[in-house]
């Protein structure tokens, strides 16, 4: 027994199953009533959305013994024999292989003989927009003033590509893309009408993929039912079967370019590929959730523009709360000039990779919005730091600072530190070009602090970095002695083996290079 795919089994044959496009229905449903037919139709929109089936089902109703409210009946001989396709009266012409001046001369001279049986003859031309200029002209004549049992329904998604002067003989019906709950509900009732089992967010999940079009969405639907035939079909079981990730990991994958991890990101992309997902499909639906993202932060109000559930809304939220506006447009950007270049591309995970990179590390970047994302987490780090130091900043130096000159707004001292330790963190930046090369850029930008009871000095670099942390510390104790002639306890810490939550020590580096003032 041979299959027929589940959009072609379920063409709509009245107008009720006609889904998302109750302004055209309703329209001529009316006309069929009042019997104020025109004599010529556009139909333009989006593929798959219900132009070419509305012609079919309106040639039904107009020839209809005995339609109900403007419907067609389905039950007399001249809707069984358009059914069927055996009547006469209506004739589909497909423009894009029937597309030259002879074609629509045949039609002309066609259009001459009334029909033999029934009311009408209908012509449906589909994909008009393929017409050569000199069938257009051929056709012009005949729309002008075509007998009075003859009507013209043209279909096309391009309708800019019509010229006016048919246009403007026309009826015109704009086919709006459907959306996705319109076409989720309709594909349960389908999968119910085949007796398939499907998860609710399976069913979701292909309506969006459809992106407006009903015979998209059916074709995935098809393919996901093939593919695991007689079994239920899962979110899971459609995500592997289009080839895409699940909407977690988005959030994930996001927080993560947030936290600037990048071997993090770049672990997750593995797997992704791994499971053997289609990298330009997520970078697109990445996108989306960025986009989404962006929404959720733009206004309050746009909360309902999304449709995802309540839970995952709370998330998305605090996910949109780790980073401002112009961060994520920059992330939307390096993206979407991604999935451009993916297209073609043969190594897409590289490219991808590289998005990556860009993202985590906006330093790599010279565009503008990258320079502001900078900024701003300098800002962060700023803040973050002054939070962490004030309170730690406490007696000896505010205390010495005071005493030293009242009236005016406080510098505090740097010699109120022990003389050594001061010594030091002054010369950091010169011990440290004289440390060595590796050691000279492992110590860019770290911290210094005095640890607890004057015991030395702890440097906490800035990032991670595979070394021995004892043999750094040690080289540091030998240079103080060798350039400054002080013997010195040095700690050096990374960000992870910091102790700092465990035992508070006094952050120091604003004094390199800097005056602190006090405002009272
Ligand atoms: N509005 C709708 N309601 C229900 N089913 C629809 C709708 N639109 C499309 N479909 C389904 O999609 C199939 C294709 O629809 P149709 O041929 O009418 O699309 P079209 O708009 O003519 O597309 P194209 O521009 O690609 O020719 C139909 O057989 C039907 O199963
Ligand atoms: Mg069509
Ligand atoms: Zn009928």
């Amino acid at each position: 027994m041979s299959y027929t795919a589940l959009y072609r089994k379920f063409r709509p044959t009245e107008f009720s199953d006609v889904k998302g496009q109750d302004h055209i229905v309703t329209t001529l449903k009316n006309q069929v009533c009042a019997d104020r037919i025109g004599h010529a139709y556009l139909f333009c929109g989006t593929r798959g959305t219900g132009k070419t089936t509305v012609a079919k089902i309106f040639a039904k109703a107009v020839n209809c013994e005995h339609p109900s409210d403007g419907s067609p009946c389905g039950a007399c001989a001249s809707c069984r024999a358009i059914a069927s396709g055996a009547s006469m009266n209506v004739i589909e012409i497909d423009a894009a292989s029937n597309n030259g001046v002879d074609n629509i001369r045949e039609i002309r001279e066609e259009v001459a003989y009334s029909p033999a049986e029934g009311k009408y003859k209908v012509y449906i031309i589909d994909e008009v927009h393929m017409l050569t200029p000199g069938a257009y002209n051929a056709l012009l004549k005949t729309l002008e003033e075509p007998p009075s049992y003859v009507i013209f329904i043209l279909a096309t998604t391009e309708a800019h590509r019509i010229p006016v002067t048919i246009v403007s003989r026309c009826q015109r019906y704009d086919f709006r893309r459907i959306t996705t709950d319109t076409i989720a509900a309709r594909l349960r009732e389908l999968t119910e009408q085949e007796q398939v089992e499907a998860e609710e967010r399976a069913l979701a999940y292909v309506a969006k993929m459809g992106d407006g079009s009903m015979r998209d969405a059916l074709s995935l639907l098809d393919q996901c039912i093939a593919f695991y035939l007689g079994q239920k079909l899962t979110y899971d079981h459609v995500l592997e079967v289009l080839g895409a990730v699940d909407t977690e990991v988005f959030g994930d994958f996001f927080r993560r370019i947030c936290a600037q991890d990048l071997p993090g990101t770049i672990r997750e992309l593995e797997e992704i590929v791994l499971k053997g997902r289609e990298l330009s499909q997520f970078v697109t639906d990445f996108i989306w959730y960025l986009r989404d993202l962006l929404l959720l932060k733009s206004d309050q109000g746009m909360e309902e523009m999304l449709d995802v559930s309540g839970d995952r809304l709370l998330r998305m939220k605090e996910d949109a709360g780790l980073t401002d506006p112009d961060t994520l447009m920059r992330y939307i950007r390096v993206f979407s000039e991604l999935s451009g270049q993916l297209r073609y591309a043969t190594q897409k995970r590289v490219l991808v990779e590289i998005a990556l990179i860009k993202l985590c590390r906006p330093e790599m970047e010279r565009s503008y919005d990258s320079l502001l994302q900078r900024i701003a987490l300098l800002e962060k780090r700023m803040e973050e730091g002054a939070a962490a130091a004030a309170p730690a900043w406490k007696p000896p130096a505010v205390e010495a600072g005071r005493e030293a000159d009242a009236g005016e707004p406080r510098k505090i001292s740097v010699k109120a530190l022990p003389e050594d330790i001061r010594r030091f963190i002054e010369n950091f930046q010169e011990l440290r070009k004289k440390a060595g090369s590796w050691q000279q850029m492992v110590l860019k930008g770290a911290q210094c602090r005095e640890l607890p009871e004057h015991a030395g000095v702890q440097i906490i670099l800035c990032k991670n970095h595979a070394i021995d942390e004892n043999e750094l510390a040690e080289r540091l104790e030998q240079l103080a002695e060798q350039e400054m002639n002080v013997k010195m306890k040095v700690q050096v810490s990374t960000p992870d083996s910091d102790p700092r939550a465990a035992d508070p020590v006094i952050d120091l580096s604003g004094f390199i290079d800097m005056e602190i003032e006090i405002e009272e």
